[in-house]
């Protein structure tokens, strides 16, 4: 097989020693795998079910990633959910390994809970602009500026972020223990994406200082494009997933994690829909509501240029081929594994079970199979 080519992705970079606490534009790469053909496809995902088997693995899949994953994690026991499932559903289950179809902090979100299970992702480089976005040092310096507050990340950070913050929230859930938060008198600090921090204090109330990170995927909707989409299809409701800019969310008819934007769509009685989030939801969208026509909101004007096209350059780096390898030499190797710094993962480890523990009180889940309708989806697909 061809081997993956290379792929520049400009983030931007916060500087909190900037006086006004600006971006830096910067830059990462992804590698982009070679699409296999019909035959490799079938023989591949062959290769990964039996490789799972013999491994004891278990597939824990993000909704962006390449729908043959997303099959394979239903058609194996699996899950394919947002970012909250993903961490309970690893933490709980029964298989002493795990691979992690998603990104690099889903997978140490997955070891640091589960420090006796191997973690392992087809490709361990898939990493997220808002994790990038957030080097550890400077976060520690603005925490250092502002003592009097709450530190509240979001999942989508290093796990050494993670160890200097109170509490840890995905887009599942943040509203809920920020509302909470702030019945209790507390102030926030919240990093790292700055528009999901403005959802959630605009929502809330909630005395917030904000980290000015960002998604290089939901950065790029264009609300002046978004309206006159609405324009052309008056009768489609629009679906925005929070990490995207205030002017987008305000043309929204539902705002939430990936799960909330399937179940959305499940539960409205339109027929249209438009989409602002990664393009990779558009498989269990139309799985979860097969009757309903999706669209994918425009992420940019004429002439311009699009950082991301609606698919976050990280979570195509996983591939039938990257998991194929990994199940076969990566548990000889270490090819693939996920480690944490046992000290970094036992303090990080208190923001993330505060998070779960607070879930699972108030009965907020990140599953979207809870539905009926997804759940009719998963009939038929049983392990294999
Ligand atoms: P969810 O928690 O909604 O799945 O979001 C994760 C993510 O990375 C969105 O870009
Ligand atoms: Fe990170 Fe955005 Fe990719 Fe989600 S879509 S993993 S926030 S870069």
């Amino acid at each position: 097989m061809n081997s993956p080519s290379q792929k520049v992705v400009a983030f931007d970079l916060p500087d909190v020693h900037q006086p006004s606490f600006v971006c830096m534009p910067s830059e990462a790469w992804a590698k982009v795998p070679v699409a296999p053909t019909e035959s490799e496809r079938v023989e591949l995902k062959d290769r990964a079910k039996r490789l799972l088997k013999e491994r004891d693995a278990v597939l824990v899949a993000h909704y962006y990633v390449d729908a043959d994953l997303q099959e394979l994690a239903l058609e194996t026991g699996g899950c394919v959910s947002d970012s909250l499932e993903m961490a309970r559903f690893g933490r709980d289950h029964t298989a002493k390994n795990l691979v992690v179809a998603g990104v690099r902090f889903m997978g140490e979100t997955s070891k640091i809970l589960s420090p006796e299970k191997r973690v392992f992702m087809p490709d361990i480089e898939a990493t997220c602009s808002l994790d990038l976005g957030c080097p550890p040092e400077q976060f520690a310096a603005f925490c250092d500026q502002h003592p009097d507050r709450v530190v509240v990340v979001y999942a989508n950070t290093s796990a050494a972020v993670k160890a200097r913050a109170d509490w840890m929230v995905t887009s599942s859930i943040g509203l809920e223990i920020v509302s909470y938060l702030h019945a209790q008198g507390k102030k926030i600090l919240w990093a790292p994406d700055r528009h999901l921090g403005h959802y959630i204090a605009e929502k809330t109330g909630a005395d917030m200082i904000l980290w000015q990170g960002s998604c290089v995927v939901h950065d790029e909707f264009k609300a002046v494009e978004l309206e006159l989409l609405k324009e052309q299809y008056p009768d489609a409701k629009v679906l925005v997933h929070p990490e995207s800019p205030a002017a987008v969310v305000a043309l929204a008819d539902v705002v939430g994690s990936t799960t909330q934007l399937i179940k959305g769509a499940q539960n409205s009685k339109a027929t249209r829909f438009i989409v602002a989030t990664d393009n990779g939801i558009l498989h269990m969208m139309r799985k979860a509501a097969p009757d309903k026509i999706f669209i994918e909101a425009p992420t940019a004007g004429d002439g311009a240029t699009c950082k991301s096209c609606a698919h976050c350059p990280w979570m195509a780096m996983n591939a039938l081929s990257n998991l194929c390898a990994v199940l076969e030499t990566g548990f000889e190797t270490g090819a693939g594994e996920v480690f944490v710094d046992p000290a970094v993962s036992q303090q990080a480890y208190t923001c993330i079970d505060r998070m779960l523990a607070f879930a699972q009180e108030r009965g907020i889940s990140g599953k979207s199979a809870s539905s009926a309708a997804l759940a009719d989806v998963h009939k038929g697909m049983g392990p294999a």
